[in-house]
């Protein structure tokens, strides 16, 4: 039997933070052995809001170096660059022909992020999901990992496979059922889902897109900033850590990310902070997530380093990733009735 498929990938815009690592990334590492795993960086989801293009190459560049530094195995896993196989963007614009407007019109994350950007919204972030689908259904993706955020994207995904493509153009099998051309995905829900919030506000999630680079903590920030950030995050009044309560996020989010990084655990991060000020426990933070991000930092340096080193891991991942996306485009073009002429 072969190994159920994943794929997931993160967007190369900026650093990659502690929330991508702890929430996303960290967890890819663990499915390699159990998991067939396809990671790419979405830099053509990056472009659905205004961007850089003197920064677009070397952050996705970066993101894949620090996939690797993070542990991404590239004998294991497929690594690849999204917009490196055309099959992202024709599948996008084949769904796109069967997607109704109004699936699109209510996604969450466009409406908030439509809010920000007054009359400059583009079509290409109304269809952000419909190329996520896309991403998804090339690989025939058995899960996929998803925080809370992207759960309504999956499921958009899973309702375009299943009513969209699949009840509408599978052929009728024997049974008179059609078959399926997509397959639908689940989703994959991880254990210990860690939600990172940001450092100057503990209600709101540590995000890439917040001014505030305060905020966060990136992959690659020095030791020296990551001690002054964590100086600077915001506390409460209250004396001694602890989870859980709804009046002190602060508490929780700082606490929680000392169970991880200081490889603690929850437990015993609870009871050996219960009673400390903040005084005491912020320089043990910091040098927990300056020991956890150490390893990281150094394999990124080595790998960047080596010119071209992450160029050939990308240069193989698109041949084994433009192979399966590739039969997959042809089975819609088929199905759709697209003329077909043989080589
Ligand atoms: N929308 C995802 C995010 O912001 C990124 C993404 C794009 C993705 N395509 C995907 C995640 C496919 C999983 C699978 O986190």
């Amino acid at each position: 039997m072969s190994k159920p498929r994943v794929l997931s990938g993160v967007q190369p815009t900026g650093a990659l933070h502690l929330g991508n690592w702890l929430g996303a990334i960290r967890n890819w590492v663990e499915l390699q052995d159990s998991h067939d795993t396809f990671f790419c960086v979405v830099d053509l989801h990056a472009i659905t809001v205004p961007h850089d293009p003197a920064r677009l190459a070397e952050d996705t560049l970066s993101t894949a170096a620090l996939y690797l530094a993070c542990g991404i195995d590239p004998a294991r896993s497929t690594v690849f660059v999204q917009s490196q196989v055309s099959a992202h963007s024709e599948l996008a614009w084949l769904l796109n022909c069967v997607t109704p407007l109004n699936w699109l019109e209510r996604m969450i994350q466009f409406k908030e992020k439509a809010i920000k950007q007054g009359d400059q919204v583009s079509m290409g972030l109304l269809d952000y999901p419909v190329l996520m689908a896309a991403d998804i259904l090339l690989y025939d993706a058995d899960r996929v990992p998803v925080g809370e955020d992207q759960k309504q994207h999956l499921e958009l995904a899973r309702d375009i496979a299943q009513q969209r493509i699949n009840a509408r153009f599978g052929p009728k099998g024997a049974d008179g059922e059609p078959e399926a051309i997509l397959k639908v995905p689940e989703p994959l829900i991880l254990k210990e889902g860690a939600r990172v919030m940001s450092l100057t506000d503990g209600s709101s999630k540590m995000s890439k897109s917040d001014p505030n680079e305060g905020s966060r903590i990136t992959l690659l920030d020095p030791p020296e900033l990551i001690t002054k950030k964590i100086k600077r995050a915001k506390t409460d009044p209250t004396m001694g850590l602890e989870f859980g309560n709804p009046e002190r996020p602060e508490a929780d989010n700082l606490l929680g990310l000392y169970a991880i990084l200081s490889g603690r655990g929850r437990e015993a991060a609870a009871s050996e902070c219960a009673a400390m000020g903040w005084g005491q426990f912020k320089p043990l933070l910091a040098e927990a997530t300056v020991e956890a991000l150490r390893p990281v930092q150094e394999r990124y340096r080595e790998l960047r380093q080596d010119p071209g080193a992450v160029e050939t891991v990308l240069r193989q991942g698109r041949l084994r990733a433009d192979q399966v996306a590739h039969a997959t485009l042809q089975r819609v073009r088929e199905a759709l009735g697209f003329l077909v002429i043989p080589a």
